[in-house]
Formats: C-alpha cells, sequence, structure tokens
C-alpha cells in the first residue's frame, strides 16, 4: 500500500466520522477538502460545463468523473450531491473495491424504491467503479437508463477504460486533470495562509514540483513537512522534488525507446537519450526499476502486438541488475536497446521496421 492509498482509506474511515473535534490534527487533504465549487481549484472549463448541466431543468441524472488519483473526482461527486439538496445521510458511498458485486447493487435498488426523506434526492456515489464486476454494471445500467425522478448516480474512476460502453454511454462525462503550476501555487498558499505558516521560496517550488499536479499530493507532502525544522522540511523536499523529476525522466526515456518508427532515427534518440542520462541525481539501479515500472505499465497498455514485442525486449534487456548495474552498465544497455544490439557481444543489428502507425503511451 502507498502513503496515498493508506492516507485515502484512513479519509474513507474519518469521512465516517462526524466529529469536528479532530479537526486540527486532520491531515490537510480531509481538513481542507473542498465542500463547494468556489473552493475547488483548476479544471475551470470542466466544472463551468458542470454547473451549466446542474442548472438545466431536465438535469443529468448520471455522472462521470474520470482523471488520476487525487485530482478531485470523489470531491466533486460530494459536491454536486450537496448542490443537488442531497442530505448528507441520503448519499450513498461506495468504494467499489471492497464491494464490487452484485449484492451491493440489489441493495443500491432496494434503496433506491424508497423516495428521500430528508433531502430533495438520493445520490448513490460509486468510487474506484471500475472495480464493478460487469453484472454489477448490468444491473446498473436499467436504473441509470431509466433514472428516478429523485435518484443520482456518479461514478468515479482513474480506469474509464474498464467500465462498460453501455454504461458510460448513459453517464454525463466530466475529465479532470491534474493542476497546472500556477494554480497549485494557489492551492498550497491558501493551506498555508489558513495554517498561519509559510514555506521558503525554494521549499514552495520543491512542492510543487514533488506534488505533480496532484492536489491530494500537494496536501500530504505540506502536512508531513510543516512542523519540521528548515533544514528537514528543505531536505525532504528537495529529495521529493529530485524523484518527481527523475520520474519524469524515465517516462520521457520510455517513450523515446518506444516511440515509432521503434528502429529508426537511432542517432538522434540516442542524443536525447544522452541529455537525460547526463542527470546527476539517476541512481542506475533505481532508474533501472523505473524503467522496467514503466514498461510493465506499457505492457498493461499496449494493444499492439509488435509493439508489445518491443516492451517484452526492453524488459529483457533491463532484467539483470543488482550492485554491478553501475552507471556504465546502464549507458551501455540503453544503447543498446536503441541500436538493436544484443547482448553478449553478438553485436547483431536487428533489422529496422518500416511499419508507422499512432504513437503509443508508455504510463
Ligand atoms: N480541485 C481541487 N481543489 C482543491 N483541493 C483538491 C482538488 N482536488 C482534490 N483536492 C484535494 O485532494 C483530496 C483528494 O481528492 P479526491 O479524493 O476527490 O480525489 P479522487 O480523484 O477521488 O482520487 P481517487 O481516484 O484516489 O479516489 C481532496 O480531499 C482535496 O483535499
Ligand atoms: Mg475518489
Amino acid at each position: 500500500m502507498t502513503d496515498q492509498e493508506r492516507e485515502k482509506t484512513m479519509d474513507e474511515k474519518n469521512n465516517n466520522s462526524t466529529s469536528v473535534s479532530k479537526e486540527s490534527n486532520q491531515p490537510f487533504h480531509i481538513k481542507y477538502r473542498p465542500k463547494n465549487f468556489d473552493e475547488f481549484l483548476g479544471n475551470e472549463e470542466t466544472i463551468e460545463s458542470l454547473k451549466s448541466f446542474l442548472a438545466r431543468e431536465n438535469r443529468p441524472h448520471t455522472y462521470l468523473f474520470t482523471g488520476p488519483s487525487g485530482t478531485g473526482k470523489t470531491t466533486l461527486g460530494r459536491i454536486i450531491a450537496k448542490e443537488l439538496g442531497c442530505h448528507h445521510i441520503e448519499l450513498y458511498e461506495m468504494n467499489t473495491a471492497d464491494t464490487r458485486g452484485i449484492d451491493p447493487i440489489r441493495q443500491v435498488i432496494e434503496f433506491s424504491r424508497y423516495v428521500p426523506t430528508m433531502g430533495k434526492c438520493k445520490v448513490f456515489l460509486f468510487d474506484e467503479a471500475h472495480g464493478l464486476t460487469s453484472d454489477a454494471q448490468e444491473a446498473l445500467l436499467k436504473l441509470a437508463e431509466e433514472p428516478l425522478r429523485y435518484v443520482y448516480l456518479i461514478f468515479c474512476t482513474t480506469k474509464p477504460e474498464e467500465l462498460r460502453d453501455t454504461l458510460k454511454n448513459r453517464c454525463q462525462t466530466f475529465s479532470l486533470n491534474p493542476l497546472d503550476e500556477k494554480t497549485m501555487k494557489v492551492l498550497i498558499l491558501r493551506v498555508l495562509d489558513q495554517e498561519k505558516a509559510e514555506l521558503s521560496p525554494g521549499d514552495l517550488e520543491s512542492l510543487i514540483k514533488s506534488s505533480d499536479g496532484i492536489p491530494r499530493a500537494a496536501q500530504m507532502l505540506l502536512h508531513k513537512i510543516i512542523t519540521l525544522d528548515k533544514g528537514e522540511r528543505e531536505r525532504i523536499l528537495l529529495s521529493e522534488a529530485k524523484r518527481a523529476t527523475l520520474k519524469e525522466r524515465i517516462i520521457e526515456l520510455c517513450r523515446i525507446f518506444l516511440s515509432e518508427p521503434v528502429r529508426a532515427e537511432q542517432n538522434a534518440k540516442w542524443e536525447e537519450i544522452q541529455e537525460i542520462l547526463k542527470d546527476p541525481y539517476s541512481p542506475p539501479e533505481i532508474i533501472r526499476g523505473l524503467i522496467r515500472e514503466n514498461m510493465a505499465e506499457a505492457l498493461l497498455n499496449v494493444t499492439r502486438e509488435d509493439l508489445r514485442g518491443r516492451v517484452n525486449e526492453i524488459i529483457g534487456y533491463f532484467s539483470s541488475g543488482g550492485k554491478d548495474f553501475d552507471k556504465l552498465r546502464l549507458v551501455e544497455v540503453c544503447h543498446r536497446v536503441i541500436f538493436g544490439i544484443r547482448e553478449k557481444g553478438k553485436q547483431s543489428q536487428v533489422k529496422g521496421r518500416t511499419k508507422t502507425s499512432a504513437s503509443t503511451t508508455t504510463t
């Protein structure tokens, strides 16, 4: 479980408790979760469009929020439940990571039969909706197709491609993107202001860099470092920022490995790779691990057979590591990948492929 996932679980637990006294100890991403549209930063166009849908007389009853983890999907779901006049008791939040099958959905259908008694509507919010089984999605389809006047369905997911098209087509979809650096700065300064705390310009810059546009990541890291002394805070922020930069560079490196035509433009590709490998903060063994992580991700997402073959081949190049995997070995292996030179000194050039098609993303 990553730090973010652990905090998220805590978030869900805290969400069930109504105690306000604990507020001062709460992690920032819970304490400062936006409660209305005005507090929700960034993604302006999406928010404007969402607001205009909500203002319609025949507003949609089924919503889908997509986007990377920590960009505000659940938060928006809760905000619109409130906008729709839903009482919090009649907001049913389900994390489908735990309740993915048909039984909880039968319960949803049962609950939806009774008119709301506390607020104007009932809202069913499905977090991690891609976890819903096919049967569960099928069962929800009917509710989505003929929604009752007072029933609203909200689906949140980082993986919309895993939802059935029939269900997706019933939803009004809104995609959230990571925040740009300017908006991230506003978010961080707002928390600092409310906490009556300050960061040096260098620390602020490192925090923005490290959080990679993800509000939850920024708030969690800020909470972690805010009470530390100046030196320790700077040390943690710098190392997080370096890690973020390194990750970005490795994603770029993998993109070059897989960019098309796969075997062509080798010299130009090698020049780009040389620049990346000159980065002074790159422990070779960590780079090897990151390349393998990216390639595993690519393997899960690439559909074309020839590209899958290429991904597997690259994984093969980076399969053995350990303490012998030093800078020289890293550079040498990257060189082999680009120029198609096989291991064990065979020096056989792999024939270039001519087939080209749309570019592939590796992350
Ligand atoms: N646009 C935003 N403006 C301000 N804060 C935000 C914004 N988006 C997210 N946050 C902060 O990030 C936290 C996490 O957001 P949220 O739980 O809504 O993300 P999510 O997209 O549902 O993530 P996951 O996919 O992991 O479920 C919120 O509690 C809030 O503090
Ligand atoms: Mg969520």
